[in-house]
């Protein structure tokens, strides 16, 4: 436990900071908390740190990685012919929880960008990430601090799990407040397009933009975001989601618990407190939420899939939680994390 180093999300310690700036400068490694889930951070501007990011995920190399700023000016750094829409968004949101698909600089080296002649960046609302961001006077690239595949780290616990003492320096900020990546939205076509839900959500855009953006399709040929045809999230034990809601949603699981042990599989279920009582045959219940606040399912909902991992269970079985509002982003997480 040596390298996690506990600060004060409050009041981020400048002796800190700064140390973590400095292995930044050195071309290391430093994980830290954002308001959305934990960042392994490298200079963006250094090729070899950032590729040590990848090395250290076991990350595809063509699946690219946000870059993130503590000032709106930094943004020139690294992104060209920002668009009235994008402008609007960054006022909007920023810092917050919306990353924006921009058209890159040459700066900027195609390891970070996949290749790919945009760039994704994003002003976090954190004041340690802030505070590690200016202190180290770089843009910061930072894909979630979990090995690919494994659902995104919402504690410093999370990221000890995955990667233990491999990484120069984990700064520990408690649990992050929303628990879900950031909105990725491509701002370089006519009409904004959501890449990736989040807790931006399509209302939240909605009212900001004038018009209803559309969302990139999950899978196909023409894919927006390289990371959307990677299978995310994932538990250990299979997942599968309800598609049907409410009080049908509740027969159904509570049917399929039995048909399923019938079978000899042991089940785990994920659901909100409400419905707990129903689900008294399955092996394990996991609540992780009233479902009148998905904020608190949100914020709940990795480290839930992540509790999976030392349960016995041979399947999982997961509540719907609807389309609305951050239901949205939600059910995106847990459609990626089902096993095709
Ligand atoms: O909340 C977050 O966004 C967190 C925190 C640490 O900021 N970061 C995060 O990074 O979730 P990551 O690498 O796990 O997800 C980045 C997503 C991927 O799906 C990637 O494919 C997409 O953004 N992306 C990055 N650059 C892109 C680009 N130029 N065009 C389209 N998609 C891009
Ligand atoms: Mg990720």
């Amino acid at each position: 436990m040596k390298n996690i180093v506990r600060i004060k999300t409050r009041h981020p310690e400048k002796s800190l900071i700064n140390r973590a700036a400095a292995i930044i400068h050195k071309g290391g490694l430093v994980v830290f908390p954002t308001e959305t889930v934990y960042g392994l951070g490298a200079n963006a501007l250094c090729p070899g740190a950032v590729k040590k990011i990848f090395k250290m995920k076991g990350r595809p190399s063509d699946n690219p990685l946000i870059v993130h700023v503590a000032r709106m000016e930094d943004i020139k750094i690294v992104a060209r012919n920002i668009s009235r829409q994008a402008r609007v968004l960054m006022k909007a949101f920023w810092p917050g929880p919306l990353t924006l698909i921009l058209p890159r600089k040459k700066i900027l080296s195609d390891i970070v960008t996949a290749g790919l002649k945009t760039v994704a960046v994003r002003m976090p609302k954190h004041k340690i990430a802030l505070a590690l961001i200016k202190a180290a006077n770089f843009p910061i690239a930072a894909p979630s601090a979990n090995l690919s595949g494994k659902p995104s780290p919402t504690s410093a616990r999370h990221v000890f799990d995955d990667f233990g003492e491999k990484i120069d320096m984990i700064i520990d900020g408690g649990n992050t407040v929303i628990g879900l990546e950031s909105t990725v939205v491509d701002t370089t076509t006519a009409n904004v397009v959501v890449l990736r839900a989040g807790a931006i959500t399509t209302e939240m855009l909605q009212k900001v933009l004038g018009y209803k953006p559309k969302h990139a399709r999950a899978s196909g040929k023409k894919l927006k975001s390289p990371g959307m045809k990677y299978r995310h999230y994932a538990p250990k034990a299979p997942l599968k989601v309800c598609d049907l809601e409410g009080p049908p949603m509740v027969r159904f699981l509570r049917n399929e618990i039995l048909k399923l042990q019938k079978n000899g599989l042991r089940v785990g279920v994920l659901g909100c407190s409400e419905h707990k009582k129903n689900y008294q045959r399955a092996d394990y219940v996991i609540v992780c939420g009233s479902h009148n606040n998905l904020h608190d399912i949100a914020r709940n909902i990795y480290s839930c899939l992540r509790a999976f991992d030392c349960k016995d269970v041979d399947i999982i079985l997961a509540e719907n939680f609807g389309k609305k509002g951050l239901g949205q982003a939600i059910m995106d997480r847990l459609r990626r994390a089902e096993k095709s």
